[in-house]
């Protein structure tokens, strides 16, 4: 499959299956927004899930805040956003459209071939809003572009009511808005997204130790969603072309079908936004330590992750486009796709089909207990092929398949796997131990 090609298709598939389309589709869209469908927001739910459990609950040093979306003006004057947050915008002198600078390399019009552009302007990527009913300068301020100025101006208070010492983190996760110049490639760059990120304060002195300590956390999580390491790589920010606030900039690259691509990034944020932060307010921001009877502000390692280009990542993973896997069924002339979601991923976990309508009570019986512990579910319309490409379409890992023989001779149900396609014969009260030890709990 040619590498943009499979970005198609699995745009296409996205929308087919109803995980994931434009929003306000039935007005036309509206550009670089997307909705997610049921089985979109349980992938997406799972991976959010093992975030938290991985880096808030798994970890003593760490603990989860949800600040808000809208921060007063001063936050984004004292973070440097209102003045900096910028993109260099160009517009073609013939055709008139307008393109961020940095996808012109050649100086050239992308549409126009060898139209003249114009000189870069600053574009600030933040969306304005008002607070209250006045519409004017006094009310002004934005949807915020990350969460972490939310953890900055929170610092002081999580780290008192959470009795905790340097080094510990603040982690949050929420919904972030960027007015992106040009949108593209699916959900790589769009301009509302969500952000997963660790704010962890430690030492001065102690920021590089940190950094390789998160480094490692990091890429271990990506792993864990399933993207293979051969896909994964480093790049290491130039000094020269470094953020204001960082000492050293690392983005976790993947390889999408568009190229290598920032997938997730670390930054040594230094101790530049709590000062700027204890500057503006006049609050003190600085940690007593009780050790050394000093007083400094911490120094900031971030490691962030933009969530829903990770959930792009998981996709592009686990889709496979296959030649037909079996003989004896009507769909057997069409390709197949399936999703080789992580267990602990997959938006439904156990499909249950009963092979014909009249085992129906039956089937639903055994539904009814295993939709106790895990999302399952059931489906009795179409030939037994059918329902098994729908599964694997939807990266089911197991679909149970209750026959005449379930009923009437040995009480046993057929557990196919959905990367193997093998099949086993497992008793009915075995069967939630059986998935128990291939799914775990949910
Ligand atoms: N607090 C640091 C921060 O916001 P960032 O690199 O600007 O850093 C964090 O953004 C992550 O958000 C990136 O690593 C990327 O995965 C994701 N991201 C950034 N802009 C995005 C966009 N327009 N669409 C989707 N994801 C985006």
């Amino acid at each position: 499959m040619e590498k943009n090609d499979k970005l198609e298709k699995v745009t296409s598939w996205a929308k087919r299956r109803g995980f994931i389309f434009q929003s306000s589709e039935i007005y036309g869209g509206l550009g670089g927004v997307y909705d997610f469908g049921p089985y979109g927001i349980a992938l997406k739910n799972n991976i959010k899930k093992l975030w938290w459990k991985t880096f808030v609950e798994g970890r003593e040093d760490v603990v989860g805040i949800e600040s808000s979306i809208l921060m007063s003006r001063k936050v984004w004057q004292a973070s440097g956003h209102e003045g900096g947050f910028n993109d260099e915008l160009v517009e073609c002198k013939k055709c008139n459209q307008r393109f961020k600078a940095d996808d012109m390399p050649e100086g050239k019009c992308i549409k126009g071939g060898e139209h003249e552009l114009t000189e870069p302007k600053a574009f600030n990527g933040m969306f304005k809003t008002y607070v209250g009913v006045n519409q004017d300068e006094s009310a002004q301020t934005y949807l915020r572009p990350e969460t972490a100025q939310g953890m900055f101006c929170d610092f002081k208070q999580v780290m008192e009511v959470s009795r905790k010492k340097l080094p510990f983190g603040i982690a949050q996760m929420g919904k972030c808005f960027r007015n992106e110049i040009n949108t593209k490639d699916f959900l790589f760059r769009v301009r509302e997204f969500e952000i997963a990120e660790i704010e962890y304060f430690i030492k001065p002195g102690e920021d590089e130790k940190a950094f390789d300590m998160w480094l490692e956390a990091w890429e271990k999580f990506v792993l864990l969603v399933g993207l293979k390491k051969e896909n994964l790589r480093h790049y290491d920010h130039p000094k020269e072309g470094l953020s204001h606030y960082s000492k050293r900039t690392l983005d976790i690259q993947y390889n999408y079908p568009f190229g290598w691509k920032e997938l997730t990034g670390l930054a040594n944020r230094t101790d530049f936004d709590l000062k700027s932060h204890a500057e503006a307010s006049g609050k003190d921001l600085q940690y007593f330590d009780a050790e050394t009877n000093e007083k400094y502000f911490p120094f900031v390692v971030e490691p962030t992750l933009g969530v829903d280009r990770l959930v792009l990542a998981v996709i592009l993973e686990a889709f496979e486009e296959l030649e037909p896997r079996t003989e004896t069924t009507e769909a057997a002339t069409e390709k197949e796709i399936v999703l080789h979601f992580p267990a602990s991923l997959a938006p439904v976990k156990v499909a249950v089909l009963p092979l014909i309508k009249k085992l129906s009570t039956d089937a639903r019986k055994i539904y009814d207990d295993l939709k106790t512990c895990w999302p399952v579910e059931f489906d009795e319309s179409g030939s037994i092929g059918r329902r098994y490409r729908r599964q694997d379409e939807i990266g089911t890992p197991y679909c149970v398949t209750v026959d005449f023989d379930t009923i009437e001779k040995d009480q046993c149900v057929t557990v196919r796997d959905r990367d193997t396609m093998k099949q086993e014969r497992i008793k009915i009260s075995e069967l939630k131990n059986f998935l128990f030890d291939k799914l775990g709990s949910f």
